[in-house]
């Protein structure tokens, strides 16, 4: 496959903060939810944490150059909020800020630009203990942090993001509970989630008002739902509803048109508090939206779903990764559609990729053959051309992820990685899709 992107697209890769960084009980850190959501027995894959993770606060330099060698132009990862503020708020722990400041410079001294996401799901335990995003002061937190963050970075770091997923951070953490800090309370997720955007909205203020050259946005996930029989009117409303679930709740927002109606109605009284002047802060400007998609679903109306009426219907003819099936056109779908129903000018893809069971090869310990995510990639990649060849504004893409790492609720035992970590000595060895990003990328210049 050849690199048929325009020359200025940027190619990259991603990780998160709790995911790789491991030291955390070091240079000042304070716990975040995930720190006490890992080490409740029962609620990760084999107990897993993120304690030791892939030692990359030491191992940073040498991460740097696997990015370097892979020849990628940019590195999207987040900071740790309570690295950077141990309560949350108030005083700066520079150790913390030293961390982030030295990695900012070795990335920039080896010709990475870096993407920086401030909130990748590791709300600082103390500030959940207050209440978390139902707490206003948590907003008023976030919105230092990233004034902070960027008043410290912002000559260095063009690119922002304040939320990662926030369905996920909502949904995942405050209704299924499979999600840090583990609560199963529907209302409150859409008050957690209303919390969060409030934030957002906040924290673009903030940034922006430093007066910096900056190319701030936010990375929700996208999960295009289609109706299992398109001629079937409720097969299309349980899709219509499960798209307003996922999608609509935070996009139509975003762009400043409210909540969507039909899921206000729907949600009736779960609605969450809205206060005066909120959905303006949340529709405040952004200079591009991330776009974080793995897989698409397809619905058929059910009556056992007593709110969304959902049900997903399991496509056979699909193929699956380790941990979902395999559906490249609805990157484009969630592309066409971010562009033309909801004009948004600037679009990355800012995280796309594939877990697969992968091995070292038993006869060259140095290989670790995945085609499965080789093919994966190719055929996204191709979807995303598509979307440039068609005039739609998509200027960059990153791979989740940069190495194998700590994957939330099932621990360790999921691998997303171009790189295996073999974590009890924390080499790193390049996947075969690793080299074919490499020719990919090198097939462009
Ligand atoms: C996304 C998360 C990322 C990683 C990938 C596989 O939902 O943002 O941290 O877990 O999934």
């Amino acid at each position: 496959m050849n690199n048929d992107f325009p020359h200025d697209f940027v190619f990259g890769v991603a990780t998160s903060a709790y995911q790789i960084e491991g030291a955390v009980g070091e240079g000042g850190r304070t716990p975040s939810i995930w720190d006490t959501f890992s080490h409740t027995p029962g609620k990760t894959e084999l107990n897993h944490n993120g304690d030791i993770a892939c030692d990359h606060y030491h191992l940073y330099k040498d991460d740097v150059q696997l990015i370097k060698n892979l020849g990628v132009g940019a590195y999207r990862f987040s900071t740790s909020w309570n690295r950077v503020f141990p309560k949350g708020y108030g005083e700066v722990n520079q150790e913390g800020m030293d961390f982030y400041k030295k990695l900012v410079d070795e990335l920039l001294e080896n010709n990475i630009e870096p993407f920086l996401t401030l909130y990748h799901w590791d709300l600082p335990q103390c500030l959940y203990d207050e209440g978390g995003w139902m707490n206003r002061d948590t907003l008023k937190a976030f919105e230092e942090y990233a004034g902070t963050m960027v008043h410290v970075l912002g000559d260095k770091v063009k690119n922002w993001m304040t939320h990662n997923e926030m369905w996920c951070t909502a949904m995942l953490g405050h209704h299924q509970g499979i999600f840090a800090p583990g609560e199963s309370n529907f209302k409150n997720a859409l008050q957690v989630a209303h919390g969060v955007l409030v934030s957002h909205g906040m924290a673009i203020r903030a940034m922006r008002s430093t007066g910096q050259d900056l190319n701030l946005g936010i990375a929700p996930n996208f999960l295009p739902s289609y109706p299992q029989d398109p001629d079937k009117e409720r097969d299309r409303k349980a899709a219509a509803n499960f798209d307003g679930y996922f999608n609509r709740w935070f996009l139509d927002p975003l762009v400043g048109r409210g909540y969507p109606e039909d899921m206000l109605n729907l949600y009736g009284p779960l609605c969450p508090k809205v206060e005066s002047g909120d959905m303006e802060i949340i529709a405040s400007d952004i200079d591009f939206l991330g776009v974080n998609y793995y897989n698409s679903n397809w619905y058929t109306w059910s009556e056992e779903d007593k709110l969304l009426h959902t049900a997903s219907v399991d496509q056979p003819h699909l193929e699956w990764t380790a941990d979902r099936d395999i559906y490249p056109e609805g990157l484009y779908d969630t592309l066409e559609r971010l562009y033309k129903d909801y004009g948004f000018k600037s679009l990355y893809v800012t995280e796309n990729g594939a877990a697969y069971d992968d091995h070292i090869d038993s006869l060259d310990s140095n290989r670790v053959h995945d085609p499965g995510r080789v093919k994966f990639l190719q055929d996204h990649f191709d979807q995303a051309l598509r979307a440039v060849k068609d005039n739609i504004p998509l200027n960059g893409y990153f791979v989740w992820s940069l190495m194998d790492n700590f994957e939330w609720a099932a621990g360790y035992t999921i691998r997303y990685g171009l790189h295996y970590v073999d974590y009890d000595t924390q080499q790193r060895i390049p996947k075969d899709s690793a080299l074919w990003y490499k020719d990919f990328i090198d097939s462009g210049k």
